[in-house]
């Protein structure tokens, strides 16, 4: 049987899925709360331009050249001499460590489906507040049930294979996802709080840049472009060979960091129009979103449900990209079927992702702790700031160095124009490479800015 491949715009919308997921509309809006906004944004921003899209591109190249999961695809594309490259392919259990909490926030916002079809969504900001912290701090069993709907989601689908699933799920999800928030957005626009988002998010302060800064901002360019796992190098091993994968990785960052743009603006609006604090950490969107939604009348709880099945969504079709690199790994490798490989695969995260619930508990937060960081949040610092930037460093130095440029020229040259190109290769060999150890440098606290 000939291989399954993705359709030219199948493929974008996958890995336009893969990358637009909880981290755009949950995790963006939040952590630019707490690192004080434009400066971090700008860090990020600049990040994606300079580093991330040559690393996405870099990804796909080796997907596209190795065709197989991100293990055999790494040692397929190295020269003879250099198969220790293979090595390069575990980044894919990150992905496992992203999903522990991962699939715990997809959790949150299935219970918040429900509360919105029961009409029970919280109006104002103090039962908003009450309403999340007890689902994260006293209600650890009602978050380990959504946190296993959400695992079980991704199993079903994941058993399903990727075409028919994913293809079809993104086509019709991502432009939902992309209307609703154009909704929202243009909703937003009457309140002064719009003039206050903009700038709090696009006028940057650097006197609020330090070094940790520094670091979540670039981790979380890497995290929310889906880099330094092997997403992009599994998915792209089924791509068409018809397709550029510059113009794909083009359409993945474009759609990316708009969309992360129009949701923190679109948030921003309502906090700064209530007069809310952006620092909220990790509860942001669902704190301040059900109060905003219940302004908007009658059809509010309706709106409160179509936004929390849109983030499900958004983030379900990340949460199948995070899984499936390890999923296709022990079925090439250990010929295990895919069944077997999704159960073995989900039952492992699905554990410590309630360890990771038990973190944020008040009765067990002591136990489930790494130092003074909840689980939860070490799972989601080590992630990002190590785990994606490692990985990010690998594909650099192996597109960059490793690939006989002879093959690297025959795949993909014609691809790209001379100057993109150039500049592509430059970006991989010096910008990525100094780049990540400046943010490793201030990471472990040898340079402090
Ligand atoms: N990019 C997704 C988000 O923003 C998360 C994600 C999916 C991811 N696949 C990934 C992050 C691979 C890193 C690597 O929510």
């Amino acid at each position: 049987m000939a291989k399954e491949r993705f359709s030219r715009i199948g493929f974008i919308l996958a890995a336009a899925g893969a990358a637009v997921g909880l981290g755009n509309i949950w995790k963006f809006p939040y952590i630019t709360g707490i690192y004080g906004g434009g400066a971090f944004v700008a860090v990020y921003l600049i990040t994606v331009l300079l580093i991330g899209f040559s690393l996405l591109a870099g990804e796909m190249l080796v997907g596209y050249k190795g065709g197989k999961d991100a293990v055999s695809s790494f040692e397929i594309a190295a020269p003879e001499g250099k198969k220790g490259w293979k090595f390069a392919g575990f980044m894919l259990f990150s992905g496992l460590v992203i999903m522990t909490f991962y699939s715990v926030v997809i959790g949150w916002i299935f219970h918040y489906i429900y509360l919105a079809f029961t009409g029970a969504l919280p109006t104002d900001i103090e039962s908003a507040k009450a309403t999340f912290d007890t689902l994260t701090s006293s209600a650890p069993l009602t978050a380990t049930a959504w946190h296993l709907l959400s695992v079980l989601f991704v199993a079903f689908v994941l058993l399903r294979g990727i075409k028919g699933g994913i293809e079809k799920t993104n086509l019709i999800l991502m432009p939902a996802l992309m209307l609703i928030l154009a909704g929202l957005t243009l909703y937003a626009m009457r309140f002064d709080g719009f003039t206050k988002a903009l700038h709090f998010l696009f006028a940057p302060d650097w006197s609020k840049i330090n070094s940790e800064a520094i670091v979540r901002a670039v981790g979380h360019a890497f995290f929310t472009l889906s880099i330094g796992i092997g997403t992009m190098v599994t998915y792209a091993a089924s791509m068409s060979h018809k397709q550029s994968v510059f113009k794909a990785a083009f359409w993945v960052t474009l759609l990316d960091t708009l969309i992360a743009l129009t949701a923190g603006v679109m948030l921003y609006s309502f906090i700064f129009q209530f007069g809310e604090n952006p620092g909220q950490g990790p509860g942001l969107v669902f704190k301040t979103m059900p109060v905003v939604l219940a302004q908007l009348g009658t059809t509010g709880a309706v709106i409160g449900a179509v936004f929390f099945i849109a983030l499900a969504f958004a983030g379900l079709t990340s949460a199948i990209s995070l899984t499936e690199p390890a999923v296709e790994y022990f079925i090439q490798r250990f010929h295990w079927s895919r069944a077997k490989s999704v159960t073995i695969n989900s039952t492992l995260y699905f554990i410590v992702g309630v360890g990771a619930i038990l973190s944020y508990t008040k009765a067990y937060g002591d136990i489930f702790s790494i130092g003074s960081k909840p689980l939860f949040d070490a799972l989601e610092f080590s992630t990002d700031s190590i785990l994606l930037p490692l990985g990010g460093l690998a594909i650099a130095l192996f597109v960059g160095y490793a690939l006989p440029a002879k093959e690297r020229d025959a795949l993909v040259k014609h691809q790209a124009a001379p100057w993109l190109y150039r500049a592509w290769l430059f970006s991989l060999r010096y910008i990525a490479p100094l780049g990540i150890l400046f943010m490793m440098l201030n990471n472990f606290g040898i340079i402090k800015v």
